[in-house]
């Protein structure tokens, strides 16, 4: 198998090819100045089993487009197999229809890559894993919150409370519950279909004089985690961290979240981002070495 290093992951790319030795493939890459997107793969795929690792965070369609071109480029130039590799899946929250009238934008990249020449994908907490039963090849959903939790078992966090924002990270919660060997619960969010606005409700949690972090797939403008924060500080809990598998933190997302309380953020490097403290590559190596 031969690596790909796709221009957003090309650090987390190479870690992954170090684990096991295999022979990377370089990408020059460049933007036009109308914003149209240039690559080109460097060595040889032909006949090889290759893996692009293209994480497709901000900008989302730029980064799409460069990661459906190698697949592209990876066929043309002879590669048996395409596996790509992307932690961050764009538009992945947007994999039904809410409202009339809106298209279900997860099948539609699912299906440009396919096109493109994707054999099968790797993508890590996804925000819901139902989604990829659509695609139109096999996709493996992995989880990094077993990553994460022992990040802070490392850090003498152990027994710590494993709170979830809202009901859909509760899974993520009772995993990390499960390595923490803590307690866990979540609050509840609810989001207005045409604004977008969210509020959260948080009952008792039984958190007074604790340490609790917040475990959530994304963590995007912060405004989930500010609002968590604000019912475990009324709850009375004694340190606030936060995790995330995908720290998009946009705009002044990281000031508001410390600013609110929160003692440290930490974030995986599945997309590049200075809380990143938690490396994806093992589990990813893995995924690669089983497929
Ligand atoms: C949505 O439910 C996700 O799990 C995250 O909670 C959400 O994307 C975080 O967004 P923000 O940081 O903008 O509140």
């Amino acid at each position: 198998m031969k690596i790909i290093l796709g221009p957003t992951s090309r650090e987390l790319g190479e870690k992954i090819a170090k684990l096991a030795d295999f022979e990377t493939v370089p990408v020059a890459h460049r933007i036009f100045p109308d914003g149209e997107s240039y690559i080109r793969l460097e060595t040889s795929v032909k006949n090889e089993h290759v893996a692009i690792v293209q994480t497709t965070c901000m900008p989302q369609d730029t980064n799409l487009m460069q990661l459906a071109f190698m697949a592209n480029a990876s066929k043309r130039n002879g590669a048996k197999e395409v596996t790509a590799v992307v932690p961050y899946l764009a538009y992945a929250r947007q994999d039904k229809i809410f409202l009339e009238g809106e298209n279900a934008s997860i099948e539609t990249i699912a299906a440009m890559l396919r096109t493109a020449g994707v054999d099968q994908l790797i993508t890590v907490n996804i925000h819901a894993e139902n989604a990829l039963s659509s695609f139109p090849f096999p996709a493996k959903n992995l989880s990094a919150i077993p990553l994460l939790a022992n990040y802070f078992i490392m850090k003498g966090h152990k027994k710590a409370f494993a709170l979830a924002p809202d009901k859909g990270a509760l899974y993520i919660a009772k995993q990390a519950e499960t390595i923490l060997g803590g307690k866990s619960g979540n609050l509840e969010k609810q989001r207005d279909k045409y604004t977008g606005q969210t509020t959260q409700i948080g009952e008792h949690l039984n958190v007074r004089g604790e340490t609790v972090i917040i475990f959530d797939d994304i963590i995007s403008t912060g405004g989930t985690i500010v609002g968590a924060a604000k019912i475990l500080q009324e709850q009375g809990a004694a340190h606030i961290y936060t995790a995330c598998v995908h720290g998009l933190l946009i705009g002044n997302a990281e000031k508001k979240i410390l600013d609110a309380g929160v003692e440290k953020i930490i974030s995986t490097d599945s997309v590049p981002g200075k809380t990143n403290q938690v490396s994806l590559a093992p589990i990813l190596f893995d995924a690669l070495k089983a497929l």
